[in-house]
């Protein structure tokens, strides 16, 4: 059964995403637009929550790290400088017949994959989206979505030190929208045109970048491990010098085994000074650091943990996906982390008589207080547990009939199925010594 699970994986997250809500085709009543994805209500939840553990863990719980948000759109000087006008493509190669476009570097042919036709000479297609700001639509009036979020903090790096009086080693944290015009996209939310990133430059006394680079390399791979994700489906993998982006000196992807390969969730890179140094260049400022303790002018390095909203979403869905023999049938549960799980808890009268009603209702405004909880009347007890398992809540509160007589409750736990009664007044602290993370 495992295998079969497997074979079809994707298949089946992807219609349970859809089915539940949580991820649906973008403009889907007009036949949808090309790898572009909407949130749905559960979606949109579990998204937050990803992007919430990823701040508290990065932002928040530490002294050296302090967050930003800028403008997706940016001075156009801006990606001369970080090298993103003339570095930033992929080399693009078009079928004569079909015209259907490829990435000359993933064909393992020289033939249209398609229709068998030969192919053009590869030409360098930049990623960038263009357009233009305000309404006259000429060279000089031409904006680009940013490619990544990275470039909004090296900008504001004076602005960040001046106003925080931060010392070295500082870090800067943003999360985002950034736009690719990716030649091949697809593997659902994994490569799309449009998607967020959580970005990470830790600014470091150059000397001490690769203990740097060593650390959040261990902490980026640890933090995925801490909200579920298997060991064995998770790896770094080191970028051959000859693979290195213009700006890095070093970089080491955490890679997790998707259903269909091994896929980059993320990336350290250790830059360098190549941002601030270009910026500095291109806009005419200074951006150095003066060190107090060494009584020294430098520029300080980068290193950067840069990882994908979405792509990270996938990889928790699929690694908590699981089909289980429960009695005679199937049933299909996300063994999904209580930190990132949508809907944290559920209460479930056991009849939809109007004595239960009040008590219900009662608990379930007092669970809602705290966490995100949701409210199910409808059908059996036991297909209303299946509903849940499906879209991951840790925790189900029956209220039956006992209750009004005994003024205790049933809590049901997810991945053991097991069931414990506690008195109601206990509810709140028993859910939250369970739900503590
Ligand atoms: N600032 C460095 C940077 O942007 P990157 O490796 O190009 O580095 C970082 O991107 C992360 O952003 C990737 O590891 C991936 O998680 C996510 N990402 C990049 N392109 C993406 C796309 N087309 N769709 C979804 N996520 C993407």
């Amino acid at each position: 059964m495992a295998e079969q699970v497997k074979d079809n994986k994707m298949e089946k997250l992807v219609s349970l995403c859809k089915r539940r809500g949580f991820i649906f085709p973008s403009s889907e009543i007009y036949g949808g637009l090309s790898s572009c994805w909407d949130y749905g209500p559960l979606g949109v939840e579990m998204k937050r929550n990803i992007k919430d553990a990823w701040w508290q863990t990065i932002v928040q719980s530490r002294d050296d790290v302090v967050g930003l948000d800028t403008s997706i759109l940016m001075h156009p000087r801006v990606w001369e400088a970080s090298g993103h006008i003339t570095g930033f493509s992929d080399p693009l190669v078009e079928c004569k017949k079909c015209n259907l476009r490829f990435r000359a570097d993933e064909l393992k042919e020289q033939k249209c994959g398609t229709c068998g036709s030969p192919l053009s000479e590869p030409r360098q297609f930049n990623l960038m989206f263009k357009t233009f700001m305000g309404p006259v639509e000429d060279q000089a009036a031409v904006v680009y979505l940013r490619p990544e979020t990275a470039q909004g903090i090296f900008v504001n790096f004076e602005n960040v030190v001046a106003s925080t009086r931060k010392k070295l080693p500082l870090g800067i944290a943003q999360q985002g929208k950034s736009f690719r015009n990716e030649i091949t996209t697809g593997n659902f939310i994994f490569r799309s045109r449009e998607f967020e990133q959580m970005e990470l430059e830790f600014f470091v006394k150059p000397g001490t970048d690769m203990e740097w680079f060593d650390y959040w390399t261990n902490a980026r791979l640890e933090w995925y491990k801490k909200l579920g994700i298997r060991p064995e489906n998770l790896r770094l993998a080191p970028h051959a010098k000859e693979d290195l982006s213009h700006y890095a000196r070093c970089c080491t992807d955490v890679e997790y085994q998707f259903p269909w390969n091994w896929g980059e969730l993320e990336g350290i890179a250790n830059r360098g000074d190549f941002d601030l140094k270009q910026h500095a260049k291109f806009s005419g400022k200074g951006l150095s650091y003066f060190d107090e303790e060494s009584k020294e002018t430098i520029i300080p390095y980068v290193i950067e943990p840069s990882a994908g909203v979405d792509r990270s979403m996938l990889a928790f869905l699929c690694d908590a996906y699981a089909e289980e023999p429960d009695k005679d049938e199937i049933r299909i549960v996300l063994h999904l982390h209580p930190a990132i799980a949508p809907v944290k808890v559920a209460a479930l009268p056991l009849s939809k008589k109007e004595t239960l009603t009040p008590l219900a209702q009662q608990i379930y405004s007092q669970l809602r207080q705290t966490w995100a909880a949701a409210y199910d009347d409808a059908q059996s007890i036991g297909r209303r547990y299946r509903r849940q398992d499906e879209i991951g809540t840790p925790y189900c509160v029956t209220i039956d009939f006992q209750s009004l007589e005994d003024k205790q409750v049933t809590i049901r736990e997810r991945d053991s199925m097991q069931q414990i009664r506690v008195p109601i007044t206990e509810l709140k602290n028993v859910l939250a010594s369970k739900l503590s993370f």
